[in-house]
């Protein structure tokens, strides 16, 4: 990360306020399953939603970018919900993610001569052996990442035209916050937001646009769902979610509202 002027101030805090969203170790250690990771289910059936139903600010802005035939690199892929709705006009897609899993669901939804490069590992590690492309795409995955920095510059060093993000307007985890209040008596952040991200990325030269949108679907279709999710969130027994989803109502976590979400886009001049 470079330490020196705004960006790398400004990159400082995030990765400082990133940190405060960390699980205490002993929480951790009793937990009966990692509380970390995504599970690919509902991630296809996001982008099986898209795919059919291409739309939204981040498919319109990359779309408005690419040219006939054009490239998309997607980080932080997952099962493609940014990347293949745009297959249709791409001619290729380069997708990366640290999990194979994902990547495995992504390329058997490439659709046929559509060329797919998908590389396995962490960006912006990765970065030297990935493709450039005409357009990069990355949704729902900075609030993963502590060296924003250094993750955007990768990010915008592999585009021709342009750069389109799309992120929560708060960290994704924070409807969780009352719940971890009173299954945990914890505290949680209320930082970093989607506007940090637009500060960095301003701090680094880019001329950001943005655009707030409700998301496109509901993460969960179910009461039971969002509990059963909440457990492994909150370290606590798979037997306790009739509580959990009991308190869920209690708390107006459920039925659940519609999250923010922030459509960061700029051109590489
Ligand atoms: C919340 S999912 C979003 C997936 C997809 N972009 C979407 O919008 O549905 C985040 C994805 O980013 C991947 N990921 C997180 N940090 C990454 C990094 N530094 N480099 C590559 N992949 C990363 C995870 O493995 C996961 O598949």
């Amino acid at each position: 990360m470079e330490i020196d002027g705004p960006s790398g101030r400004l990159g400082a805090r995030w990765q400082a306020e990133l940190a405060g969203w960390g699980i205490p170790q002993a929480i951790v250690d009793a937990a009966p399953r990692s509380p970390w990771g995504h599970r690919p289910d509902n991630f296809i059936r996001r982008t099986e939603g898209l795919v059919e139903a291409p739309s939204g600010p981040l498919y319109e802005r990359a779309r408005e970018a690419l040219p006939p035939g054009g490239s998309v690199l997607d980080v932080g892929a997952g099962t493609g919900a940014a990347c293949l709705p745009l297959a249709k006009e791409a001619a290729e897609i380069v997708a990366v993610d640290v999990s194979a899993v994902m990547l495995g669901e992504l390329a058997a939804r490439v659709p046929p001569g559509v060329g797919l490069v998908a590389v396995e590992g962490s960006w912006p590690e990765v970065a030297d052996r990935t493709p450039a492309a005409d357009v990069a795409v990355c949704s729902h995955v900075v609030y993963n990442v502590p060296d924003l920095v250094g993750f955007l510059t990768a990010l915008t060093g592999h585009a021709r035209r342009r750069v389109v993000l799309e992120l929560s307007e708060r960290h994704p985890m924070t409807w969780l916050n009352p719940l971890w209040e009173h299954f945990h008596g914890l505290d949680r952040p209320d930082s970093p937001t989607a506007e940090d991200v637009a500060e960095i990325a301003r701090s680094l030269g880019y001329r950001v646009r943005s655009a707030v949108s409700a998301a496109s679907d509901d993460h969960y279709h179910s009461l039971e769902e969002l509990a059963d999710r909440v457990c492994v969130r909150l370290c606590l027994p798979a037997d306790r979610a009739p509580e959990v989803a009991r308190v869920a109502r209690e708390l107006g976590i459920w039925p659940a509202p519609r999250a923010r979400w922030v459509t960061l886009w700029w051109d590489v001049l």
